[in-house]
């Protein structure tokens, strides 16, 4: 076999230079664009911070007045996606819905070629991917789509299209929270993936339809869902410790992995947990569920204490998602409408200093043979 170092799951290796956010490990901080996300998340509507991640800057008054009059009449879904939302099976995975229906949208973009447009491409997907998962949510319990308003703003308008009614402000809040938290990571799984696409000069659809494959997975996004389901296992309701002791013994003992815990750069700690845990809390509070934070803190505990591995993001925004009325299937389709901001923002970057992207392999199969 050859002799080269590898570097499996380029764990630690640095690709490419990028602009858009920095995740340090070493302090446990993540900037956008400079800005701390903690600070954006305590101030910043969603919009705002979209238009930050693909413009450098925070929009002006006049520049987010002109945003919100360019992206809310995309809100709605061409009567074809619409189509082919309805007519995917309704056991369907979310996933493969929100997949589905990008690819959709990119097919009857007659200029999805056009790579000079990719900003006002990105901020249809923005404007429109809410109005994917609400339509879905709602066909499976077998209820009408709601259209989207006009005057709400990004995570009023997401909850009111999947729930039917204007939420209430502290849940609209802990929502926008949620999405600006997950609106980017630098060169994670999901966003590298969609710049390997986008480098070979494919267009920004195929690239995101991408992404929400890689995003998928319970190593990555699906592990938001995957939290509620280890809840669900342990089950809800007072006197959570001792059931966590007995499920967390036997979860290890079988190697099980605990999802919603570890990170492949945060080693101790995600950045984003504190202010996702805050976010919980409050609907905790708002919706009575105090067996939820028990739960929630006895896994925690018992699983630090006895690995020192940390929760990441995912691990307070299912249980978050799921007090909200989603389905637990929903969750990761809430992700892809948070992160299609930060995608499209390294899609453009990769395709204006492009390279493609193309790793080497060592070879360890069997030596050269010949069939003649
Ligand atoms: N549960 C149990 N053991 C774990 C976990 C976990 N959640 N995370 C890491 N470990 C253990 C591994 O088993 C491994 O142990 P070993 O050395 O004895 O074999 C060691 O810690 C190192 O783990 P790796 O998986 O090799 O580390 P990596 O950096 O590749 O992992 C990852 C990062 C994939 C996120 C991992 O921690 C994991 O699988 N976590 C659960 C899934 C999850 O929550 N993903 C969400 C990621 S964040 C996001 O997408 C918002």
């Amino acid at each position: 076999m050859e002799e080269k170092e590898i570097y499996k799951g380029l764990a630690g290796v640095p690709i490419d230079y990028t602009a858009i956010s920095k995740v340090n490990a070493e302090t446990n901080s993540l900037l956008y664009r400079g800005y701390p996300v903690q600070e954006l998340a305590a101030s910043k509507t969603f919009e705002e911070v979209a238009y930050l991640l693909w413009n450098g800057e925070l929009p002006s008054e006049s520049e987010l007045t002109a945003f919100n009059e360019r992206t809310r009449p995309l809100r709605k879904l061409d009567p074809r996606v619409a189509a082919a939302v309805d007519a995917l099976p309704l056991d369907a995975h979310p996933m493969d819905v929100v997949r589905t229906a990008v690819s959709v949208i990119g097919s009857l973009d007659k200029d999805a070629w056009t790579l000079t447009e990719n900003l006002s491409k990105a901020e249809a997907l923005f404007a429109q991917i809410p109005a994917v998962v609400a339509r879905d949510h709602r066909r499976r319990k077998g209820l009408e789509p709601v259209e989207p308003s006009s005057h709400l703003n990004y995570a009023e308008d997401f909850l009111w299209q999947t729930f039917g009614e204007e939420p209430e402000a502290a849940v609209a809040d802990a929502f926008r929270v949620s999405l600006i938290l997950y609106a980017e990571h630098s060169f994670n799984a999901s966003t590298f993936t969609g710049r390997v696409i986008a480098s070979t000069l494919s267009d920004i659809y195929s690239a995101v339809t991408g992404a929400i494959g890689a995003l998928k997975g319970p190593l990555h996004g699906g592990a938001n869902e995957a939290v509620l389901h280890i809840f669900n296992e342990i089950g809800f309701g007072p006197g959570a410790k001792e059931r966590v002791k007995v499920w967390l013994d036997n979860a290890l003992a079988t190697k099980r992995k605990i999802m919603g815990f570890g990170h492949r750069v945060y080693k101790s700690g995600d950045s984003r947990v504190p202010t996702m845990r805050d976010a919980m809390v409050k609907m905790i509070e708002h919706y009575g569920r105090a067996d939820v934070l028990e739960l929630y803190e006895a896994l925690e505990e018992d699983f630090v204490s006895r690995k020192g591995i940390y929760p990441n993001l995912d691990y307070p925004a299912g249980p978050t998602y799921h007090l909200m009325g989603f389905e637990t299937e929903e969750f990761t389709p809430i992700f892809v409408a948070a992160r299609v901001t930060g995608w499209t923002a390294h899609i453009i970057e990769q395709v204006e200093n492009n390279a493609l992207i193309r790793p080497l392999s060592v070879y360890n199969g069997v030596p050269e043979r010949h069939v003649l």
